[in-house]
């Protein structure tokens, strides 16, 4: 529930959730925006499209429209047209240690995913207006899924900026500035990381990215 607090969505925003299904935060921010604006909620997945447009229904959402690309194509149709973007990134979910931890986990998994995150939140990055922000998320508490991801949207885009943000209640740690070998742009400490012995929840990852005008 914490990706939509951060992504702010107001009533008149047009929003991009990029990974939406089954939809846990495309209804949410469709709430927190009143009905009003408008949201397009994408995902690749056909099978789990059909749970989507199930929760829309159910939640008595009407200012969404679901559509089904890869959302690392999506840009050669649209840039510099959303006010805000959610990238809630396919990840290997090794933040789940109160529910069910992957039992497919390994590090060659972490390793492809990390391409596919980097390639997702690059496309996004170009859909969002100038002054818009970006939200990428993940379950996963590697920094590979996380850190490194966001690392490299900033070596990649100079107008990308991470914010500080917090909630109010919410405990969490600042984003890792080196990991292993690696070292990670300084701002990078602004990401929040959400452990479970803070808050008894799964574990997260959030960074909120604006881009410059
Ligand atoms: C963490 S889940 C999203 C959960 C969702 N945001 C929610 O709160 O209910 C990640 C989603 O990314 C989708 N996905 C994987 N690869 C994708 C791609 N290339 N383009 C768009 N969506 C993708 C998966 O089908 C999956 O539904």
């Amino acid at each position: 529930m914490i990706p939509p607090l951060f992504l702010e969505p107001k009533p008149e925003d047009y929003v991009l959730d990029m990974c939406a299904a089954p939809g846990s935060k495309t209804t949410q921010i469709a709430q927190l925006m009143k009905n009003k604006g408008a949201i397009i909620a994408n995902d690749v997945s056909l099978k789990r499209i059909s749970s989507l447009g199930f929760n829309l229904q159910l939640c008595g959402v009407i200012n969404t429209a679901v559509t089904m690309f890869d959302g690392r194509k999506l840009p050669s149709i649209i840039k510099d047209h959303f006010d805000k973007v959610l990238v809630d990134a396919p990840c290997s979910s090794s933040g789940h240690f109160l529910s069910k931890f992957p039992s497919n986990f390994t590090e060659e998994r972490v390793k492809s995913l990390h391409v596919l995150q980097r390639g997702l939140l690059i496309a996004g990055f170009k859909m969002l207006k100038p002054g818009g922000i970006l939200v990428y998320s993940t379950c996963s508490i590697h920094p590979f899924e996380n850190e490194a991801v966001v690392n490299y949207l900033l070596s990649k885009e100079g107008k990308a900026r991470v914010e500080y943000f917090e909630i109010k209640g919410i405990r969490f740690h600042p984003g890792l500035t080196e990991y292993k070998e690696k070292t990670f742009h300084p701002d990078l400490k602004y990401c929040m990381r959400i452990y479970p012995h803070d808050n008894y929840t799964d574990a997260f990852f959030i960074a909120r990215i604006r881009k410059e005008r």
